[in-house]
């Protein structure tokens, strides 16, 4: 295991995800662990993060010297260049030489990090203070504009550091040189493959679960389908899938789930058909937090009425979750496996039934469970799905979820779904939600007679985690095409309208 120390910066999931793209396993641990803590997991490598501009901010983190001479091969980025620097004896200076951006390098000595390397080539740099002399026994390897010393390496002692990020796209080398950090100055053999992914994370369930039986519950994305398909591999048919149908799909999500995901994995599946149930609750309901309230509520409801029939059969001791990595590591997680207990409000449930959690996509970042899934055979459909609100539809009726709204919502949405696949856009656009403004009405006229419908709106957004996003500029043409086959196939629809708001001030969905 490489170990990333987070110094704060926003870059640190970025540099594990790099060093897994190198096919090496890493994980990440705050700035503040303590040394021996760090040095008893054995790393193969350190990896020091970014963090603030200048190791002489007040309460800038400290790095401990001792990490250098632990022995573990080190590599330093832009702060923990610095603070390496300093550790060692280097002089970093405080003058608030300030570089940001896209800068070039120049290579003044190919060494270990940067041989084969172009002499000079674009990085991005981020920095305050600038190293001005590097530390004994160390060769500066490049420098920039306003950097003499950009790079600097003691490949005896294995440690090595650059000022610039080499984890961000706009350093296009920066991947080489993590590259050549892991295997050359480190010595670390890549192993970490999708494949390797597979068998570690079937021989730990298996390990975990023994003779046990395991439920999970599917919710047609692809993170609680790759994190069954695993459970599935490891156990077979000792885990029962349930998936519950609240109506406020979209068209052929039950499909998949039910036709392809069971012919992909052989799962065992368990579809309750509550459709008419959140239906009945939602009625009358307009607004958009008192939706997602009686939705959240009732999916629990029959989830636990479900699994509670399930595991009355025969004892069902785990319960199967889709956590990601980076949930684990924002919520300060480690590797240990909670215990929960499921609050069982309505009957069915054994009073004293309790789950033990099984985490499979736990070590995992999103694009590395997509591999697992395609290399699982789970269909594309299922494994390249955009985000889709828990709440579903229902949150993408503006005014009462009503059976009829559900269906013209769901042809409309079902063909720019389409199209969008067909122009390709797929991988470029974040997602796209397609809104029914069911309490709208507008007058159009379609062949002879006068319409008084409802627009549907697209949103097509851009973003790289939700937080922030962007109107896609959709072609004109692509557009068009939407726009011409939903106020044809759709009867209820005589407009359709495009969101070009940004998140902020919008949000990417309308309720
Ligand atoms: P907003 O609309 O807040 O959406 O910009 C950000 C992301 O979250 C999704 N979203 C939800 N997901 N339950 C969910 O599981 C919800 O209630 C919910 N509301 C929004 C939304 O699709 C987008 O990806």
């Amino acid at each position: 295991t490489v170990l990333v120390v987070d110094y704060g910066a926003q870059y640190a999931q970025l540099i594990a995800r790099r060093v897994r793209e190198a096919h090496v396993y890493s994980e990440i641990v705050p700035g503040d662990t303590p040394v021996e803590e760090i040095v008893a997991r054995k790393p193969a490598a350190l990896i020091l993060s970014g963090g603030p501009s200048s190791v002489y901010e007040p309460g800038a983190p400290v790095v401990d010297p001792e990490l250098f001479t632990s022995g573990v091969p080190v590599l330093g980025l832009c702060y923990g260049f610095q603070a390496m620097a300093r550790a060692l004896g280097g002089e970093v200076a405080p003058d608030g030489t300030r570089e940001y951006g896209r800068t070039e390098l120049t290579v003044t000595e190919p060494g270990a990090l940067h041989g084969g390397l172009p002499q000079r080539h674009p990085v991005w740099m981020s920095h305050g203070d600038s190293v001005v002399r590097a530390p004994e026994g160390f060769t500066v390897t490049a420098s920039s504009e306003r950097a003499k010393v950009a790079a600097f390496e003691d490949v005896e002692r294995r440690l090595a550091g650059v000022q610039y990020h080499p984890e961000v796209g706009h350093s296009p080398h920066g991947q080489d040189v993590l590259a050549r950090f892991l295997h050359e100055v480190a010595g670390i053999a890549p192993g970490w493959t999708t494949s390797s992914i597979i068998d570690e994370t079937v021989a730990a369930v298996r390990k975990q679960v023994g003779d046990g039986r395991a439920i999970c519950g599917l919710s047609g994305g692809v993170d609680s389908a790759v994190a069954a398909a695993l459970v599935q591999r490891a156990i077979g048919d000792r885990l029962t899938c349930v998936f519950v149908d609240h109506g406020l799909l979209r068209s052929g999500e039950r499909r998949q789930v039910e036709r392809d995901f069971v012919a992909a994995t052989g799962a065992n599946l368990h579809t309750v058909d509550a459709a008419d149930r959140f239906l009945s609750a939602l009625a009358g309901v307009t607004d958009p937090e008192q939706k997602r309230k009686i939705i959240g509520r009732e999916f629990i409801r029959v989830f636990e009425a479900a699994t509670g029939e399930v595991a009355a059969e025969e004892h069902v001791g785990f319960l199967v979750q889709g956590t990601l990595y980076p949930d684990v590591v924002e919520s300060g997680g480690g590797s240990g496996t909670a215990t929960i207990k499921s609050h069982h409000n309505v009957g069915g449930l054994p009073d004293d039934l309790e789950f033990s959690l099984v985490e499979p996509l736990r070590a995992l970042f999103k694009d590395e469970v997509r591999k697992v899934g395609a290399e699982l055979g789970l269909p594309p459909a299922i494994v390249n799905r955009q985000p889709f609100p828990g709440p579903g539809l229902g949150i993408r009726i503006i005014g009462e979820v009503t059976a009829d709204r559900l269906e013209t919502l769901r042809a409309a949405d079902a063909i720019a779904r389409e199209e969008l696949t067909v122009a390709g856009l797929d991988a470029s656009i974040w997602q796209c939600p397609v809104v029914l403004l069911a309490d709208v009405r507008s007058v159009g006229v379609q062949g002879d007679g006068r319409t008084y419908g409802h627009p549907i709106v697209l949103r097509p957004v851009s973003s790289e985690d939700a937080m922030t996003a962007d109107w896609s500029r959709l072609p004109y043409e692509l557009l068009e095409r939407i726009s011409t086959r939903i106020t044809n196939e759709v009867a209820e629809v005589n407009r359709v309208v495009l969101d070009v708001t940004s998140k902020p001030p919008g949000t990417i969905e309308w309720e």
